[in-house]
């Protein structure tokens, strides 16, 4: 078992890139012990090699199941305990409505709300032998108002929001708290492809974006590292929007 001296242990899926990379360089950085997750041991070792000694990557595709709990097994017989679990890893599909087939709407909404399901569920059975714990899920401005052609991603993300309420109440009395971040428009490969693909989408989003610039991967860092830590200890159960205002602009 690795020797983390008291100190915290976080699991970030999809951390090797985007948003999840950024949310473990702060938490490295920050002296967390950061569990990666990813199917791409390449990108992961790279992300290792940058974020450096509190950076341990591991390999599960968590869009498979049946491998989560065993995952998390061995998460646990590493490192002994979960303080935080950050749902980051998730993928977008965009296509017209009477396009996507069942297949292809199952496999969005198994990445990004099954598993999280899943991912939770084991994570939560160790928290709750100790009593604490806090989990993050990555939600989307997809779960805040109506965005066309992304039918799957927005049903998963919408699906997001109500479990983080529903996981809030059930487990904040067991010392658990539950909290989501909406991210607004943020450059990542998976914001730069989706928008360059749709020049009106583009300027829709800048148009109602009150700050006027897309965000940074970090400003979703710095709102993970707050509420994974004791300053917001009296926070639970809520979406938190990181979006230059994008959620209420106009
Ligand atoms: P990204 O594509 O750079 O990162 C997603 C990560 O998840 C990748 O490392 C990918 O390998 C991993 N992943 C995907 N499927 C996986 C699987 N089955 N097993 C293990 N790992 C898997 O995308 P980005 O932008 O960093 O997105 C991260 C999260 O933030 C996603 O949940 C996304 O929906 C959300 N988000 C992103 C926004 C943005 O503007 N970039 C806006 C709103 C939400």
């Amino acid at each position: 078992m690795e020797n983390t001296n008291q100190q915290q242990v976080a699991i970030v899926t999809g951390g090797g890139s985007g948003i999840g990379l950024a949310i473990a360089e702060k938490f490295t950085q920050n002296k967390i012990h950061t569990v990666i997750v990813g199917r791409d041991e390449k990108k992961l070792e790279k992300a290792k090699k940058q974020l450096g000694e509190y950076c341990y990557p591991m390999i599960c595709d968590i869009s498979n199941l049946a491998c989560i709990p065993a995952f998390i097994e061995k998460v646990i017989s590493k490192f002994g305990q979960i303080d935080t679990l950050v749902n980051n890893a998730g993928i977008n599909m965009k296509k017209e409505f009477i396009e996507v087939t069942d297949e292809e709407f199952q496999r969005v909404i198994t990445t990004n709300l099954c598993s999280v399901f899943a991912i939770s569920r084991e994570v939560v059975k160790h928290m709750l032998k100790r009593g604490s714990g806090s989990i993050i899920h990555i939600s989307s401005m997809a779960a805040q108002y109506g965005l066309p052609k992304v039918i799957a991603y927005s049903a998963s993300k919408t699906a997001i929001d109500g479990m983080t309420r529903a996981m809030a109440v059930e487990l904040s009395p067991k010392g658990i708290r539950v909290n989501a971040i909406a991210p607004g428009f943020i450059e990542t490969d998976m914001t730069a492809k989706a928008l360059n693909e749709d020049p009106e989408r583009k300027q829709k989003v800048f148009g109602r974006t009150p700050m006027g610039y897309m965000g940074k991967p970090r400003d979703i860092g710095e709102a993970a590292l707050f509420l994974a830590s004791d300053a917001a200890r009296y926070i639970t159960g809520v979406v938190l929007p990181v979006d230059g205002g994008n959620s209420v602009g106009f």
